[in-house]
């Protein structure tokens, strides 16, 4: 079966007997020897491992973990390690110059992380504020020099406009991606149509469907488990969509975070703040709507927004497509609708109407790169100073992210105040039994929940302690 392409550092390589969902980051060290990409959590959560790449079909830089991608994942792709930012000349690039000159590094391990991680920010053709600078190193973490000279460095080296040192990206964008590959033993199929990869689901209905590896990458990364079968589905244009009209934004189930962000940010700001810290912009730049539902867990920080937006999945098989209530989907602790031979292919998200308001607020013990304890998402319809709807759910409150109905009822209809608020969240207790687990214990939970209600209610009113209380 065909080879894998992409280029490296500029090189193009063919790769026909490299295990498919072998790790980028294994493949860089043990058999491309580019060793400057280092190997530190190996689950997506510490940066050591950051590479950048043009992926097939699109046409920025991004940072990703190459812990959490599979060799799969760069077919058609333009990858660069630290070692192609000096290949002309030996010459540093100006993040790595300003690494020097602002004494950004000490130990050094965590620096070619940071240094990609830069890279792919100077070339983002974002205005670097501060802000930016900060959201673009959540991701990567230093243990010994400090952050002040690390986001020194990044002032400095930012604030020059992106020179791209990289060979031949054009020919690399027009590299074409396989529809199938083979190698020791695994078949790793990636479609190009949404036709085609049903019926690839209908062939192998056990194989694991990879969207951007963010959660699945583990298996790969961290347990070392080697799949006989497993379906791609980012190469699927129909996937990949986002769709607005007046009422809604249809979403692929394939589109990235940061594909997704700028049309939620815009309709939702509170839901836009909440994508920003989901993860970092490694895993934002991979990871998927469309696989937050798919993984059906109980903490996913999308489904609890989309269920109180009222929002449908479209799932389709071999008999065409159907439509479902997304809070109808999750029927039990990682237990979904979804047959075995059917995907998800897109959730449709309702845009505000009058007189409704949407938040979210989310609670972890960090503020960045942290899964949720607790996460409150709530659309209210005020009319004339009354609840005349709402619609809420939590997540990390029971095993599936769930309706608080009896807190909605106890809303509706009610004269909009903090004692209408405070009755709501005492309903908490009707509505859930959380469980008790290293992350939190189920009488935070419920504590937390109720909380969120007053939080909401100052939210609201204007409060300006409510920015400290998100922190
Ligand atoms: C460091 C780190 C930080 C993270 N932080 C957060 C966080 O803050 N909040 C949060 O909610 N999550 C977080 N995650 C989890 C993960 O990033 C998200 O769940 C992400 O949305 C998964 O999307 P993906 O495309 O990478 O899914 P994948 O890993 O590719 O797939 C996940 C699951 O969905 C299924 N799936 C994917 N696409 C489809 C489809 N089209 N149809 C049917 N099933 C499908 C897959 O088969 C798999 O079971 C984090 C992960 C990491 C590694
Ligand atoms: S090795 Fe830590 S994020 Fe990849
Ligand atoms: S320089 Fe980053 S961990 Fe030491």
């Amino acid at each position: 079966m065909a080879a894998i392409s992409f280029t490296l550092n500029g090189e193009l390589r063919q790769e026909s007997s490299v295990s498919p969902t072998m790790t980028a980051l294994d493949f860089l060290r043990e058999n491309a020897g580019l060793t400057g990409t280092k190997e530190g959590c190996a689950e997506g959560d510490c940066g050591a491992c950051t590479i950048v790449m043009v992926r097939n079909g699109a046409d920025r830089l991004e940072a990703v973990m190459a812990c959490l991608l599979v060799v799969g994942q760069l077919d058609g792709a333009q990858v660069v390690t630290v070692e192609g930012l000096t290949e002309r000349g030996g010459e540093l690039e100006s993040v790595q110059q300003a690494i020097v000159t602002q004494d950004g590094t000490q130990c050094g391990f965590c620096t070619p992380g940071f240094v990609m991680a830069l890279y792919a920010l100077r070339h983002s053709g974002e205005t670097v504020t501060d802000e930016v600078i900060h959201d673009a190193l959540a991701g990567n973490l230093c243990r010994c020099t400090g952050y002040r000279s690390i986001v020194d460095a990044a002032r400095t080296a930012c604030s020059v406009s992106g020179k791209d040192n990289i060979n031949s990206r054009d020919d690399s964008n027009t590299l074409p991606a396989s529809d199938a590959y083979e190698a020791g033993g695994q078949l790793y199929f990636a479609p190009k149509t949404i036709d085609a990869l049903i019926a690839r689901r209908v062939e192998y209905p056990d194989a694991p469907l990879l969207s951007g590896g963010t959660d699945l990458g583990l298996l790969f990364s961290k347990e070392r488990q080697k799949f006989p079968v497993t379906i791609y589905t980012q190469n699927v244009d129909e996937l990949r969509r986002i769709e607005e009209d007046d009422t809604s934004f249809t979403i692929g189930a394939a589109a990235t975070y940061t594909e997704a962000l700028p049309y939620i940010e815009a309709e939702y700001a509170s839901f836009g703040v909440l994508i920003r810290r989901i993860g970092s912009r490694q895993i934002r730049n991979v990871g998927t709507i469309g696989g937050n539902i798919g993984n059906a867990s109980p903490i996913g920080d999308t489904p609890p927004c989309l269920i109180a937006l009222d929002s449908v999945l479209t799932l389709r098989g071999p008999n065409g497509a159907r439509e479902i209530s997304l809070e109808d989907f999750f029927l039990d602790y990682r237990k979904t609708d979804l047959a075995k031979d059917e995907i998800i292919e897109n959730v449709r998200v309702p845009k505000l109407g009058n007189g409704q308001i949407f938040r979210t607020y989310k609670i972890s013990k960090r503020y960045d790169q942290d899964i949720s304890s607790v996460i409150g998402a709530f659309r209210l319809t005020l009319e004339n100073g009354v609840v005349t709807a709402a619609r809420i759910a939590f997540g990390g409150m029971a095993a599936v992210p769930k309706r608080a109905i009896g807190c909605e009822a106890a809303l509706t209809g009610a004269v909009w105040s903090e004692d209408a608020v405070r009755q709501a969240a005492a309903a908490i207790e009707e509505d859930f039994s959380p469980i008790d687990d290293h992350r939190a214990s189920a009488a935070y939970r419920l504590r937390v929940a109720a909380n969120l209600f007053v939080r909401l209610y100052r939210d609201l009113e204007g409060a300006d302690d409510v920015e400290v209380m998100a922190l």
